[in-house]
Parts: C-alpha cells; sequence; structure tokens
C-alpha cells in the first residue's frame, strides 16, 4: 500500500489575513482547493489505522488486528460498505485516545455513513460493556438506555457479532490493503 500524504504547500498569498476581511473570491479558491485535496481523507484515515498496529494495551492482538478482524467479519455475514467502513473504523479513534475513543471515532466517520452507523459507532463501548463491564464494576446493561432507538438493533449486531469477538489471532483476517478501494470510495465524497 503507498500512502501519500498529498497536502500540497498550496498556501494562497491572496487570501485573507483576517476572516471578517474575506471576501467571496477567496473563499471559492479555499472551497475549490478543499474538494481537491478530500482524498486526504482517506490517506489520513489509513495513516492512523496502520498507526494502530502499534497499540495492543494488554489485548492479545493489536488495534489494527482487531479492526481489520471486525470489519472482516461485517463483511462476510454480508454487512453494506457503510457499515464494513464503520467496523473498520470503529477504533480509529484510539490513535489518539482510550477513553473516549467510541465518540472520536464516530466524528471522524460521520460525514460518510448513515446516521444509523454512526450511532452504533459512537455508543458501541456501551454495548460491548455487556461483556465486560463487571469486571470494573459498571452496569453491563448500559445499552439498554438505547433499546428504542432505530439503530439500536444494527449496533448489537456490531458488537455481539462481530466486535466483541474479533481479537483471535488465529482468525483468517483481511489486511488493510483489501479494504483500502472501500476506504477511498466511501471517502470520496463528504454529506454535510
Ligand atoms: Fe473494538
Amino acid at each position: 500500500m503507498t500512502v501519500t500524504d498529498p497536502s500540497p504547500i498550496d498556501a494562497n498569498p491572496d487570501s485573507f489575513r483576517r476572516m471578517a476581511e474575506s471576501t467571496a473570491e477567496q473563499w471559492a479558491v479555499i472551497g475549490e482547493r478543499t474538494r481537491e485535496n478530500q482524498r486526504r481523507v482517506a490517506d489520513r484515515m489509513i495513516m492512523l489505522l496502520e498507526s494502530l498496529s502499534s497499540i495492543s494495551d494488554g489485548f492479545i492482538t493489536d488495534q489494527l488486528t482487531h479492526c481489520l478482524q471486525t470489519a472482516t467479519m461485517a463483511e462476510r455475514a454480508g454487512a453494506d460498505e457503510e457499515m464494513v467502513f464503520g467496523a473498520l473504523c470503529h477504533d480509529i479513534g484510539k490513535a489518539i485516545s482510550v477513553p473516549n475513543h467510541g465518540p472520536i471515532s464516530a466524528e471522524m466517520i460521520k460525514p460518510y455513513v448513515r446516521d444509523d452507523v454512526y450511532k452504533s459507532i459512537m455508543h458501541h463501548q456501551d454495548f460491548q460493556g455487556r461483556h465486560y463491564y463487571q469486571h470494573f464494576g459498571v452496569p453491563t446493561n448500559l445499552r439498554d438506555q438505547f433499546v428504542d432507538e432505530p439503530w439500536f438493533s444494527l449496533c448489537e449486531e456490531f458488537t455481539d457479532d462481530w466486535d466483541h469477538q474479533a481479537f483471535d489471532p488465529d482468525y483468517d483476517t483481511l489486511p488493510l490493503e483489501h479494504f483500502e478501494p472501500l476506504i477511498r470510495r466511501i471517502t470520496a465524497i463528504a454529506r454535510f
């Protein structure tokens, strides 16, 4: 896999120094450059996913393997592309911070997935709690507060069928290269 940082040194000498002095023409340039550089999102998500290979924190697998295995399970179960992408990136926030990694990951993928995928990743840790929160003296039924949400069943499928059991070093996990076209396809256009 070749990951290039496409961020060019494309500072615009004609742009404003204070937003209050900005013009429509200057913002048009910024908008055009931003669209041109959209592929940077895929590159940087891939870079962050790759960085998870150096994080294990006591788990039997590193966090990249866990993410890849979760996505592999989702794909093999017939999940659609946005859910597979969500599964792949559900712990990407751990590259920055473990304690609030769910919301970090969810916000990173929000412009590229539908709402039930976004919400499932946002709250996946409390759903995972069914399988381990007792070891921390935390109620294992925190997911119950979301039982009436339209994304509840998707999040249950994600956590119970894929995420919580994706720590098997002997599983036939697909490599990051397998998911690269998917990452580039999904992040090509942001929904605002
Ligand atoms: Fe996970």
